[in-house]
């Protein structure tokens, strides 16, 4: 069963800076700066520097296993089938309510547009992004390679626009919360970078991955940090913190004040990054559910490829449907809340597999830290989450003993992998 390697460099770029820039940054941005005030700017850093520490262990796997599945596969290889199997389901279960956060920011934004109930925007926005993943992927990395650009310029003009706007007066008191606020945002505002190992999750699909798939990681992790900073610093001294805080649409009430065009541009950018994530989010999901499938982890109808678009279309309509019916019935703060558990205790599991191949000693320092940070970012998560993460690992132990037609230890040595 092989997928089509039809993925360049600038494609798997693109494919990160689709799955990384888009409800975070335009609204959970918000709801970090009402914890933290200002300070957001070192949660923004702290994020940051936790999703770079994974992304360095990402680099290492990615060149040490290049297969479809990412950190699922990195995990069933190094750590267990059983810290494999509990990596790519708790990466399920966060990206389907990812994907539902996501077009909800997405049906946010549109609302100022089109008057219809946001649930129901959202669910539309869904079923359309599920009909271009099930095109094939040359497909959808067309359609994301032109979002991702579009998304990309709106920001860089909000930030050189909104530069000569800034009030300095905005910035003080600069850490109002204390440390716990810029925790507790740093632990929300990490939302804004999960996905940057979207790329690593199609690597059998990319042309030369032990080379590509770790540059595109690095460099959609960069542009979009240094961007981040960028927009936050404009953000918050143009309209202040608080009233970043109250806004649906921080980034648009912040472009407001550099006029309308820019108001409409930044709306329409929300709109354009938030289905590029969308798109990448559900890219991601019927991968990672193909290469699960491949190793019985999951039913194998699910990894069943297309026999002319050669996409696994089975795992496409079952997950696009899932998060249709999420994003008809979540709300946004809980989504990015469980999201955030699930992509942390599987950025854990994917260090803990990058310790594995680590040199002794001095190499392991680094996928360490990555554990131990990613470990502690959960502590500043909220209790709704915790309780429905852990609900979520129970209900996967529970299924990964007792699903019957799973063979264990069925893949094949990680030396014989072809890449
Ligand atoms: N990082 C993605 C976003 O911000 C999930 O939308």
């Amino acid at each position: 069963m092989e997928l089509k390697r039809s993925l360049g460099l600038f494609d798997a770029f693109a494919i990160g800076l689709g799955a990384i820039i888009g409800a975070g940054i335009f609204v959970v941005i918000g709801v970090a700066t009402s914890l933290a005030g200002p300070a957001m700017l070192l949660s923004l850093l702290i994020a940051g520097v936790v999703s770079a520490l994974t992304a360095i262990s990402f680099v290492h796997l990615a060149r040490f296993i290049p297969r479809e599945g990412g950190g699922y596969e990195y995990a069933h290889e190094l750590v267990s089938p059983f810290g494999g199997f509990i990596s790519g389901w708790m990466w399920l279960l966060s990206n389907i309510v990812t994907g539902s956060a996501v077009a909800l920011g997405f049906a946010g934004y549109l609302a100022v547009y089109i008057p219809l109930p946001v649930n129901l925007m959202a669910a539309l926005a869904c079923l359309a992004i599920t009909g271009i993943n099930y095109m094939g992927s040359r497909e959808s990395a067309t359609a994301n390679n032109i979002l991702v650009v579009f998304k990309l310029v709106v920001l860089l003009l909000f930030v050189v626009f909104g530069l000569s706007l800034i009030n300095g007066a905005f910035f003080s008191p600069f850490v109002p919360s204390g440390a716990m606020g810029v925790m507790e945002g740093a632990a929300v505002i990490f939302f804004a970078f999960s996905g940057f190992g979207r790329v690593a999750m199609i690597s059998e699909e990319v042309r030369d991955p032990t080379r590509t798939v770790p540059k595109a990681i690095i460099l959609a992790l960069a542009v979009s940090g240094v961007i981040y900073m960028l927009v936050a610093v404009v953000a918050i001294g143009t309209i202040g913190s608080s009233s970043l805080s109250t806004s649906n649409s921080p980034l648009a009430d912040a472009a407001a004040l550099e006029g309308n065009v820019m108001a409409n541009l930044v709306t329409i950018g929300a709109l354009a990054a938030t289905l590029s994530v969308l798109l990448t989010t559900l890219l991601g999901l019927s991968r990672i559910t193909f290469a699960m499938g491949r190793n019985h982890d999951l039913p194998a109808v699910l990894s069943k490829l297309h026999p002319k678009r050669q996409t696994p279309y089975i795992a496409i309509l079952v997950f696009g449907m899932l998060m249709t019916v999420f994003a008809l019935t979540t709300d946004i703060l809980k989504a990015v809340a469980i999201s955030n558990f699930g992509s942390l205790v599987y950025y854990s599991i994917a260090n803990l597999a990058a310790m594995r191949i680590a040199r002794p000693t001095r190499g392991k320092v680094l996928p360490i830290l990555g554990l131990v940070s990613c470990a502690g970012l959960l502590i500043f998560l909220t209790t709704d989450a915790w309780l429905l993460g852990i609900g979520a690992l129970v209900v996967g132990a529970g299924y990964y003993y007792l699903y019957p037609r799973r063979k264990h230890g069925s893949s094949t040595k990680v030396g014989s992998r072809g890449a």
